[in-house]
């Protein structure tokens, strides 16, 4: 893949993006459906989402297509629940290699803590069938369309804190909605996600 043409203090990479990139960011994303959306009758006929001409279609897996030490900002948001532990990891620590010193990841993933609390206050019979629909663990033939679909993982604060302290990064912290010290934060961070969300920030 072709490196992005812009210049090393400019990079910033949305992971994950899926229709919410914006602009000036390096949007990615690997659904299939990406392709599949840009060709009008396939478009017409799977009835794909309308995705953006500015998603780029890449498998962050393979490693961010991007120099050491040349990206200012990674943000991802529900996203790093879709990873294996061990993708997880590996991606974190790549985040860790292609920031600059100084340079931001802040990730936003559904809150598990959120979701036991609920359920502990939940009193009606229906309560364990929805925490486990909520952690949407089941795989099907459904994620190879939309690798969205369906969680490979779920986070507390401690377990991600703990992931990107071991992909390296020396400062992490808590964070919340809206609350970053990435410039375009408002356009970022989904309201949609704001009552189920866990944030959390690191500093390389
Ligand atoms: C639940 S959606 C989140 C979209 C958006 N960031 C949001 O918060 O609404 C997860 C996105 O991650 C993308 N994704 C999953 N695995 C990926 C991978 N290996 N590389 C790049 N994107 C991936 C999916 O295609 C999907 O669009």
């Amino acid at each position: 893949m072709a490196s992005p043409k812009v210049s090393a203090e400019e990079i910033k990479v949305n992971i994950g993006c899926g229709l919410s990139g914006i602009p000036g960011w390096q949007n990615l994303d690997n659904s299939p459906t990406i392709w599949l959306s840009r060709i009008p009758l396939l478009h017409r006929l799977l009835k794909t989402p309308p995705w953006p001409r500015d998603v780029r279609r890449y498998d962050v897996r393979k490693g961010l297509p991007y120099g050491e030490s040349t990206v200012r900002y990674i943000y991802s948001s529900h996203a790093f629940e879709h990873f294996t532990q061990g993708e997880s990891l590996a991606i974190a620590k790549d985040c860790f290699r292609a920031l600059a010193p100084g340079g931001i990841l802040r990730i936003v993933v559904p809150d598990l803590g959120l979701i036991v609390r609920e359920y502990l206050a939940d009193t009606s019979p229906q309560a364990a069938q929805a925490f486990l629909s909520r952690l949407s663990l089941n795989h099907s033939l459904q994620d190879f369309v939309h690798p969205g679909s369906n969680h490979s993982q779920m986070f507390d604060a401690k377990a991600l804190v703990h992931l990107l302290r071991e992909a390296g990064f020396p400062q992490v912290a808590v964070s919340s909605y809206r609350q970053s010290a990435i410039p375009e934060i408002d356009q970022l961070d989904l309201e949609v996600r704001r009552n189920e969300s866990l944030y959390i920030e690191a500093v390389k």
